[in-house]
This record gives C-alpha cells, sequence and structure tokens, in this order.
C-alpha cells in the first residue's frame, strides 16, 4: 500500500461546498505526506453550479469522472436560487439522488460522534451525550425516495402516489453492512422500522432476524422508528449501529447530528458499489457561502473515512480523527460551535490547524 496514488473526484458544488472541500484536501493532502500514499484530485460540477455552466446539475463529464475515480468527495449542493427548477433539473433530485443511484452506494453511514471537548455544544445535558458514538447505517438506493410516483387530477382536486419498495437482496446488503460493522464496534446492531403499520417494515424485520444466525456474536435488537426518535433523544447511549431503510434514516440523522451539538462536525459515507462517496451530512449553506466562517470538519472527517472505507488506510483515517480532536481540545473553534474562553478561527485557519496535527503527528 505504500507510496499509492488514489484518484479523488472533488465535486464542491454550491454554497459553502468549496469552502469545506478545500479543507478536506488539504488534510488528505498532509495524511498523505505523513503516511506515504497521494493523491490525485480532479475537480468537477456538481449541483447549481453545474447547472448555471453546463445546464444540468450532473453533467455527463461529472458522472464519467466519477466513475474513473478510486472514490468521490462532494462539498454540499442546492441553494434559493435553483429551487423553483423542474424537479429533474434540481440540483438534489437532478443530481445527487442519481449519483447515489448510479454508484450503487446503497449502505449510508452516518456516525454521530460527540468530542470530549464539545460535550457542552450540544443542546441536551452533557450527562446525557457524553462520550457518545453511535453509527447510523441508512439504506441509501431504495425505499421512498426511488419508488415510482404519480400525480394526477382528480375531480377538481389532485392525487398523489408514492411508493415504498424493496426487495429482499436490497434489504440484506445493507443489513450485511451493518451487522459486519458492528462486530467491529461494540456488537449491538438496533434495526429500525415500523412493523406494526408497513408490509416493507415486515419484510425488513424478516430479513434482519433472518441474517443474524451468521452473525452470532452481535445482539440484535429491532426498534419501531417513533420509539427509535423518542430514544435518541432520551438515551441516546443506548445505541451502537442503528440500521434503517432510507427515510427513516434521512430523519434520524438529522436528529442524531443535533446530538453532537453541530450539524457542521458529521461526516458521512457512502458505501457499498465499486466507488465511494464522501460527503459531509449538512447542506449547501447558501448565507454563509465564501464569508469563510462554517465548519469544515464534517468534510475533514469524511476525508478521514474515505481512507477508512474505500483505501483501507486506518492509519490515516486514525490520525485525521485524533487530530480533529486535539485541535478542539487545544480550544480552536469555528463560528458554530464557538464557547467562552476558546479561540475562534476561520474555515481556513481550523483546516491549516487540523492539517498541521496530522503532520506531526
Ligand atoms: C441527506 C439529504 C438528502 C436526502 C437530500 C438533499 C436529497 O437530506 O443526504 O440527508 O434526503 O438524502
Ligand atoms: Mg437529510
Amino acid at each position: 500500500m505504500e507510496n499509492q496514488t488514489y484518484k479523488i473526484a472533488v465535486l464542491p458544488g454550491d454554497g459553502i461546498g468549496p469552502e469545506v472541500t478545500a479543507e478536506a484536501v488539504r488534510v488528505l493532502t498532509a495524511a498523505g505526506r505523513r503516511f506515504g500514499c497521494s493523491f490525485e484530485f480532479c475537480e468537477a460540477l456538481i449541483g447549481g453550479a453545474a447547472y448555471d455552466a453546463a445546464g444540468h446539475p450532473l453533467p455527463p463529464e461529472t458522472l464519467e469522472l466519477c466513475k474513473q475515480s478510486d472514490a468521490i468527495l462532494l462539498g454540499a449542493i442546492g441553494g434559493p436560487k435553483w429551487d423553483n427548477l423542474p424537479v429533474h433539473l434540481r440540483p438534489e433530485a437532478g443530481a445527487l439522488l442519481p449519483l447515489r443511484k448510479a454508484l450503487d452506494v446503497y449502505a449510508n453511514l452516518r456516525p454521530a460522534v460527540v468530542f470530549d471537548a464539545l460535550a457542552n455544544a450540544s443542546t441536551l445535558k452533557r450527562e446525557v451525550v457524553e462520550g457518545l458514538d453511535i453509527m447510523i447505517v441508512r439504506e441509501l438506493t431504495g425505499g421512498l425516495y426511488f419508488g415510482k410516483k404519480k400525480r394526477e387530477k382528480i375531480n377538481g382536486g389532485e392525487r398523489v402516489e408514492e411508493t415504498l419498495e424493496y426487495t429482499t437482496g436490497e434489504i440484506e446488503r445493507v443489513a450485511r453492512f451493518a451487522f459486519g460493522l458492528a462486530r467491529q464496534r461494540r456488537k449491538k446492531l438496533t434495526s429500525v422500522d415500523k412493523v406494526n403499520v408497513l408490509e416493507s417494515s415486515r419484510l425488513w424485520r424478516d430479513v434482519v432476524t433472518r441474517l443474524a444466525g451468521d452473525y452470532p456474536d452481535v445482539e440484535l435488537s429491532h426498534i419501531l422508528v417513533d420509539n427509535c426518535a423518542m430514544q435518541l433523544v432520551r438515551n441516546p447511549r443506548q445505541f451502537d449501529v442503528l440500521l434503517t431503510e432510507n427515510m427513516f434514516g434521512d430523519i434520524l440523522s438529522d436528529l442524531a447530528a443535533q446530538l453532537t451539538g453541530s450539524l457542521g462536525m458529521l461526516p458521512s459515507a457512502s458505501v457499498g458499489g465499486s466507488i465511494g462517496l464522501y460527503e459531509p451530512s449538512h447542506g449547501s449553506a447558501p448565507k454563509y457561502a465564501g464569508l469563510g466562517v462554517v465548519n469544515p470538519i464534517a468534510t475533514i472527517l469524511s476525508g478521514a473515512m474515505m481512507l477508512r472505507y474505500s483505501f483501507g488506510r486506518e492509519d490515516a483515517a486514525g490520525a485525521i480523527e485524533r487530530a480533529v480532536a486535539a485541535a478542539l481540545a487545544r480550544g480552536y473553534r469555528t463560528r458554530d460551535i464557538m464557547e467562552p474562553g476558546c479561540r475562534q478561527v476561520s474555515t481556513a485557519e481550523m483546516g491549516e490547524i487540523i492539517a498541521g496535527l496530522v503532520e506531526k503527528g
């Protein structure tokens, strides 16, 4: 693995996307210098920026570059400027969802970790969130997001249809991913469903239960999604790995993000296909674009996840995570996590500080 070169497609996107991806690139480069690997970063347009320049939020050249890369680093997409476009040209439906589908990245990993230095930053009490470390595994290429949809006029009104589809195979592959991750962690897997109402949840629960036999060392439990939302704010540390279908995972992962104090801290990895997609869990925050005030840590930590899940470089991934913890422990804060007695730094300064700590080790 020494001195390997990895080709990374960098898709900065809209709003604050370019600022945060620049810092992740800086930190990855530092990690490469220290751990003997190099990166070839190739930029391409996506989202509103791509629509403005090329007339489509996911131009064919961008998709082609992604498919020829070893991994993809995405900033954020969307903004009010593009909200009124027809659905298929909007950044979310026209670029992000098709990109996930085209790459077949069916497992979306969203860790919610409370760094010691930030235990007071959450809106929940310190004793509830201190030491929190949960991993949400969200199914990403099926369910309501991709099911058949229809909108029609009837009797002077309208009628919509939206379908939630899953096959045994789709449930199995993401569940196996979650069991595997639980096995490397605290060996507890909680599968989220709405088995009392949805047929899709009954299949989901059947499949997950059947697979449990292959992972006797993992303790499996099931929870209804409404109860899960409540338990996440009541006592989030009871969970280790949470496995959910697409829509439930979208909602629960924002909830889990807030437990950690700021959405600006939450990375994500979308994996399972041959090329992984790494992006912060936050959006494009257009009102902060270009001001240099946002938190690049979510994107920097997404870079660490890339090193771990796409390249198997646990050494470099761990070094980035420790550097983030060290920067926070030394009192450096971007505006979203600023506390009295700490030192407020810009987006680029935070990137420089973390890159410096990665290189020094
Ligand atoms: C997310 C986002 C996306 C989703 C939107 C932008 C389509 O909320 O990644 O969680 O719902 O998957
Ligand atoms: Mg979401």
